[in-house]
């Protein structure tokens, strides 16, 4: 599949075979997430990588979306390095681009992945269980992995392009 098809056909995938993910695949996705633009070159991401299944389940309970990061093989946690910050809006637009990577990284190495932000309201627990310093990584995004159990169809937009151009001179 070339680029630009496998970016339209990626989707959120929130359930999983429970097959056992590569950690090949996993450094895979991470690479991906580090080939991601940043502002000022800042490269502010890291990652808490969480195979334990009794640290996952922990951190499963801190979401509502317990079931999706219970069935994932592998959650990527992805932080903010706040020492290599400059600016809070494009350091969090960094980390979206980040992540968006490794989401379509996922697709492309065959496997399925959603970015789970609602947990976010638990974030320093969940920065807890990880076993990383809160007072200098904040965290952004979870990211379970696993191989899709899903039908492969991507979900369609409510507007078309045409919807969301406001503005054509
Ligand atoms: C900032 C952001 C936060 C999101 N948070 C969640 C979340 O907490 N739980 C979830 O199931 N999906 C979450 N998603 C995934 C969206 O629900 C999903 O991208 C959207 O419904 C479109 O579906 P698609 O990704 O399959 O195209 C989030 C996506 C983004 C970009």
């Amino acid at each position: 599949m070339n680029a630009y098809d496998m970016l339209l056909t990626r989707k959120s995938v929130r359930s999983y075979t429970g097959a056992h993910v590569d950690d090949e695949l996993v450094e895979k996705i991470m690479l991906a997430g580090t080939r991601a633009p940043s502002g000022m070159a800042n490269e502010p991401w890291r990652f808490a990588v969480v195979r334990d299944p009794k640290v996952k389940g922990e951190i499963a309970q801190l979401t509502k979306h317990t079931k999706v990061l219970e069935g994932a093989d592998v959650l990527i946690c992805l932080f903010m390095d706040n020492s290599v910050g400059y600016n809070a809006t494009k350091d969090a637009n960094t980390i979206g681009a980040c992540a968006e990577n490794m989401l379509l990284a996922a697709h492309a190495l065959g496997l399925g992945a959603v970015w789970i932000a609602e947990i976010l309201k638990n974030k320093e627990q969940v920065t807890e269980l990880c076993g990383v310093d809160g007072s200098r990584y904040d965290l952004m995004v979870v990211i379970p992995v696993g191989y899709s159990a899903e039908n492969a169809d991507p979900n369609p937009r409510k507007n078309s392009v045409a919807d969301c151009i406001i503005s054509r001179k």
